[in-house]
């Protein structure tokens, strides 16, 4: 499974809305199992499909257990409480900002195969399905950022 490459702030995939996935087909999954590598190897917590360059409605999430959860078509559905974190993004290297989030959100989606499912997370994790999702509607974190971190404070 070969990696690809992560596009970065200023890059026009970023800003645009994505469109759902219509074919479940070996061309996704392909795509799906490079996007597991290119995420393992920038070791992060999520990426969206266009950050690869394309411009589809998908994503992974890492869960609690540090799996990847394949989401395609996902929406929020429910959301509940508020949070005050820090967050970064692959494609905005450097960067950490405190962001609000939901505390609770529960997503529906479809796996690879097109068969749907619905997930309920918290904390951290409700974070990053918040911050994917964005993504497959061209918002960046940075956009929503009350203060920006100094990356040495983090250490
Ligand atoms: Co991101």
């Amino acid at each position: 499974m070969p990696t690809r490459n992560i596009v970065k702030e200023g890059d026009s995939c970023l800003r645009k809305v994505c469109r759902p996935v219509t074919d479940f087909n070996d061309r996704l999954h392909t795509l799906l199992d490079d996007m597991h590598e290119t995420l393992a190897e920038a070791n992060g917590a999520g990426l969206a499909a266009p950050q690869v360059g394309v411009l589809r409605r998908l994503a992974l999430v890492m869960l609690e257990d540090g799996s990847y959860l394949e989401i395609i078509n996902p929406e929020i559905v429910e959301k509940s409480g508020t949070q005050n974190d820090v967050e970064g993004c692959l494609s905005v290297p450097g960067v950490w900002g405190m962001v609000e989030r939901p505390m609770n959100v529960t997503v529906s989606a479809q796996d690879r195969f097109g068969k749907p499912f619905t997930v309920s997370a918290e904390g951290f994790t409700a974070r990053a399905f918040c911050h994917e999702i964005d993504h497959l509607d061209g918002h960046l974190f940075t956009d929503l950022v009350t203060e920006y971190i100094d990356p040495e404070e983090l250490e």
